[in-house]
């Protein structure tokens, strides 16, 4: 999605924007450009494509100011090119916006009637527009004026914006599209998110929805639509700059995968006692919420927090006894759900600002739900839409494809399980004392899996120009077959498909042939391991190769199933498996796409957070 960052302060506003649009890279964008208020007017400079553009024509054409905005673009709207970059200027108005305005065909019209001129394609445009005409009706109050053209915008937008006739000046406002406040010493700063700010500062204020921000030399100070003020928390946040850099890693992606135990055990931190075999509700973001009144769990997400989802079903379902609905994000509140006080909606996302799982959200708000989230965002969108939150404590995820996220997620979902199991008296003491101790033990196992990069390297060098990919896994397994799925897709750009392993004699076993890896994940704890092994048979018996990872070592398969790549995971209880079986599949995936070239971190077509429906 879009980047956008804005600055007031003392130092050169083009390099600290430039710097700031850096750290927010990964959000994927195809053009850039900042704008400076100079002598009474504006100084623009865009580029379509990578950054590098926009610093070459900064270098040859530099502007500096104390004052200016930016934007990374990422098109929804207008082709990808030079015109439609941001920042969009009108009359006295420069603004850079993220989101999308549904009813921009209608405004348009109406502003062209009024004799306004359009350079641009885009819906953003539209907004320097209206903002321009309030003002110039009216600007006694600047929030005033911005607030009356922000009214009658449909849709999302996180925006700043700069009045040439207020060169001290800095607006900004935000509705659904994500927007924070950094506050420096004698320097202020709006940005999309937390990287591109935090080597300024790590105190920030968190827009929300309908709020506006007007930044001055002296302090800021924030209104609603109606210019009333509006008090808010300033939020320390606990991640350092070096944290959301790569750290000495190639990519984002494998340090993040790499994080992955030291993540785990900040999601648990403190939220369980293994001795007693309890789970801490109020760190569980559980709320005012009593666990006991729940009938029904309605858990939604997108991507890989819906294979989190499915995971989570397993759990809850087999620990608590409770019903589990799982669905999509996007499919969710178009089919008119049945939800009431009795049902738990959980909305998982890593970035807190996925459209579809904000929409599904709201819906079990219009509905009646309790809501929770899962999120690894402190203060985003989603957390502020749900009555509580169990954050996950990966740290910031810059890779575009979600590790840590993932895993953290497991880690939190089945923390939620087991405090379910207890209040429910599913579990008994014992089983819940044995599960925490074993929860408590995971991320050493986490390091054991890690220690099997290099050698899954070295499959992956022998795979890695292979065409299509089928990944299977049974039950608890089966979302991790997707996962694996979607993680080797999405970085590498080869063709995979996850699937049940019990379904693939329905119609998947056509694809099967010499030139077909097929990645098993099965656990000798399942309870139908055996079933896997048959389905590997059915696999060999169609040539195909077999990839399979598994807790359990070569004697447990048939002998005579020719297994090409054996990677083995560390045992555990058989419902913490998905959280170690993951770590290869992520690991097969990184360095399939790293020996092919990809680009890891930023995969084309993709963005770290859709916050587009
Ligand atoms: C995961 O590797 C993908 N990048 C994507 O599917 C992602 O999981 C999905 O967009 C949901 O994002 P969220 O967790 O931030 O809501």
């Amino acid at each position: 999605m879009c980047g956008i960052i804005g600055y007031l302060g003392p130092q050169d506003a083009s390099e600290v924007i430039l710097d700031g649009l850096k750290r927010l890279e990964y959000r994927g964008y195809d053009s850039a450009g900042l704008a400076v208020i100079k002598d009474g007017g504006f100084e623009v400079r865009r580029a379509e494509g990578k950054l590098q553009k926009l610093e070459a024509i900064l270098r040859d054409n530099p502007v500096r100011a104390h004052l200016g905005i930016g934007h990374t673009r990422w098109a929804t709207h207008g082709r990808p090119n030079e015109t439609n970059a941001h920042p969009h200027v009108s009359g006295r108005v420069a603004v850079v916006h993220n989101g999308i305005i549904e009813n921009f065909s209608a405004l348009k019209a109406e502003l062209a009637a009024d004799g306004r001129d359009f350079s641009s394609e885009t819906d953003s445009e539209i907004i320097a527009h209206l903002i321009d005409r309030e003002l110039s009706r009216n600007d006694d109050d600047l929030l005033a004026a911005m607030g009356r053209a922000l009214a009658l915008l449909e849709g999302s937008f996180a925006l700043a914006l700069l009045d040439h006739r207020h060169p001290d000046t800095l607006l900004a406002a935000r509705k659904e599209s994500p927007l924070i406040l950094g506050l420096g010493e004698g320097e202020f700063f709006v940005a999309s998110d937390v990287p591109a700010i935090l080597t300024h500062t790590n105190r920030v204020v968190y827009l929300d929805d309908d709020e506006l921000v007007e930044v001055g030399p002296d302090g800021y100070r924030v209104t609603d639509l109606a210019a009333r003020p509006v008090p808010k928390e300033v939020q320390t946040i606990s991640w350092s700059p070096v944290m959301a850099e790569k750290a000495g890693y190639k990519h984002f992606m494998l340090k993040e995968i790499f994080e992955q135990p030291r993540a785990v055990i900040d999601t648990i931190r403190g939220r369980l006692r293994a001795e007693t075999g309890d789970v801490f509700p109020d760190d569980l973001g559980l709320g005012k919420m009593a666990s006991g009144e729940i009938e029904r769990l309605v858990i939604v997400a997108c991507g890989t927090s819906w294979h989190a989802a499915l995971v989570g079903k397993f759990l809850i379902e087999e620990l608590a006894r409770l019903p589990v609905e799982v669905d999509l994000g996007s499919e969710f509140r178009y089919r008119n759900p049945i939800l009431d006080e009795r049902t738990l909606l959980i909305g998982i996302s890593q970035s807190g600002e996925t459209a579809d799982t904000l929409a599904a959200v709201r819906e079990g708000r219009a509905k009646g739900a309790r809501r929770l989230s899962i999120c690894n965002v402190v203060g985003s969108t989603i957390t502020r839409e749900t009555e509580g939150v169990l954050y996950t404590h990966a740290g910031p995820e810059i890779g575009v494809a979600s590790t840590k996220a993932f895993t953290t997620q497991l880690a939190a979902l089945s923390m939620l399980a087991v405090h379910l199991a207890g209040v429910r008296g599913t579990m008994s003491q014992a089983e819940r004392r044995a599960f925490l101790e074993e929860m408590i033990r995971l991320p050493r196992l986490m390091e054991d899996c890690l220690d099997g990069s290099d050698r899954i390297r070295s499959i992956a060098r022998q795979l890695m120009n292979r065409r299509d990919f089928l990944y299977l896994g049974r039950g608890l397994l089966y979302p991790l077959a997707l996962e694996g799925a979607l993680k080797l897709k999405e970085i590498s750009y080869i063709h995979a498909e996850g699937y049940p392993a019990g379904e693939m004699k329905h119609g998947p076993i056509a694809l099967i042939d010499e030139d077909v890896p097929v990645v098993v994940a099965a656990s000798g704890s399942s309870p139908t391991f055996d079933k896997a092994v048959s389905n590997m048979a059915e696999v060999a018996a169609r040539q195909g190769e077999l990839v399979v990872v598994s807790d359990v070592g070569p004697d447990r398969f048939f002998s005579d199933i020719p297994i090409s790549h054996l990677i083995i995971v560390p045992e555990t209880v058989f419902h913490l498996t998905p959280i170690l079986f993951a770590i290869p599949l992520q690991l097969l995936a990184y360095h399939v796409a790293d020996l092919r070239g990809t680009d890891v971190d930023q995969p084309r077509n993709l963005a770290k957070s859709v916050t587009v429906e």
